[in-house]
């Protein structure tokens, strides 16, 4: 017979490792992401844009609007905004990070999670 305890163990025992695991890859990406973000060479995104929740780095970008409650938004939403921003605002000032090949698609998943996690 199986032991309802030790499977109900064993299913908690997956559960919390499963997310631990899922935190902690969150937790890199996120942390690429913010890096992207400030950096000049690659998503420079700071020399327009101020982010809610990141007193660390300059909140001086105005040119584009203060990223905020970014996590109301899907995620395919903010990909898509950042690898082509035209699509939504046509003659948006913003570009196109993914379609001009400035940045991969890893480095664009890895922005949305930084903002994501940072704006909520
Ligand atoms: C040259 C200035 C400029 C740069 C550089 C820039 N943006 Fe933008 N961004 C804008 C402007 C202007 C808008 C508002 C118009 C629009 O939505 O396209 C905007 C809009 C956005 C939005 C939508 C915000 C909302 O609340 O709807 C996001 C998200 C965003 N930018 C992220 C980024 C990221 C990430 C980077 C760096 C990879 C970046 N931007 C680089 C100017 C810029």
């Amino acid at each position: 017979m199986i032991d309802a305890k030790k499977l109900l163990v064993a299913t908690l025992f997956g559960l919390i490792t499963t997310s631990a695991v899922y935190a902690a890859g969150n937790e890199a990406l996120v942390k690429e992401g913010r890096k992207v973000f400030v950096t000049k060479k690659l998503g420079n995104c700071l020399a327009c844009h101020s982010v809610k929740g990141d007193p660390g780095i300059p909140q001086t970008g105005d040119i584009g609007p203060k990223l905020s409650n970014l996590n109301a938004y899907p995620k395919s939403y903010l990909f898509e905004k950042i690898y082509d921003p035209n699509k939504t605002v046509a003659n948006t000032l913003m570009p196109p990070m993914g379609r001009n090949h400035k940045l991969t698609k890893h480095q664009i998943d890895a922005l949305v999670a930084y903002l994501q996690e940072t704006t909520k």
